[in-house]
C-alpha cells in the first residue's frame, strides 16, 4: 500500500473512531468497536487492546486469533511500550528479544500506549501483521491519535 493511500485511510479511520467513542462512556465497548474498525480497514493479523489491571496488561477487546491473556511488567513488545511510555515499532519480531509469540504467523508489530490525563499508561493498542516491516511512522502517528481517544 502506498503511503498516500494509507494516510487517506487513516484520516478517515481517526474521524470514524472519534465519532464512535465520543458519546459512549464505556471503555470496553469503545475499544471493541475501534479494534474492529482498524482491523476491518487494514486487514491486519491481530488488532487489540491490553488494559493495565493490577500491574499486568490484561487482554481486552480484540479482533483476530486467540492471544495471551496477561502480560507482566517489562515482558514482550507490549511491556516495552509500557515501560518506555512510547510507541514501539518492531519490523521483525524474531529480532526483538523477549517478544511474546502469541501466534507464529505474526512477523511485525506496533504497540501504542494509552495514557491517562496524568501521563500514566492505562492500556496499550497492539497490532500484529503476518508481513515483515508492515508498520512505519505513518501508522505510529495515526494510531497515537486513536490511542488519545481513550485518555481518561
Ligand atoms: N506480541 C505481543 C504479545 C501480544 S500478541 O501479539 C497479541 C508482545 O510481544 O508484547
Amino acid at each position: 500500500m502506498v503511503s498516500t493511500e494509507k494516510t487517506a485511510l487513516y484520516v478517515q479511520l481517526v474521524e470514524q473512531a472519534r465519532a464512535l467513542v465520543e458519546n459512549e462512556p464505556d471503555e470496553i465497548a469503545n475499544m471493541a468497536n475501534v479494534a474492529a474498525l482498524i482491523h476491518d480497514t487494514f486487514h491486519f493479523w491481530w488488532t487489540g487492546f491490553y488494559r493495565l489491571i493490577d500491574d499486568d496488561l490484561v487482554l481486552g477487546p480484540f479482533q483476530g486469533p486467540i492471544a495471551c491473556t496477561r502480560i507482566k511488567r517489562g515482558r514482550g513488545v507490549c511491556g516495552a511500550a509500557r515501560e518506555q511510555r512510547e510507541t514501539v515499532v518492531v519490523p521483525d519480531v524474531e529480532q526483538f528479544p523477549g517478544h511474546i509469540a502469541c501466534s507464529s504467523a505474526s512477523r511485525s508489530e506496533i504497540v501504542v500506549p494509552v495514557f491517562d490525563s496524568e501521563g500514566n499508561v492505562t492500556a496499550v493498542l497492539d497490532i500484529d501483521s503476518e508481513r515483515l516491516a508492515m508498520f512505519d511512522d505513518i501508522d505510529a502517528c495515526f494510531l497515537e491519535q486513536v490511542a488519545a481517544l481513550f485518555r481518561k
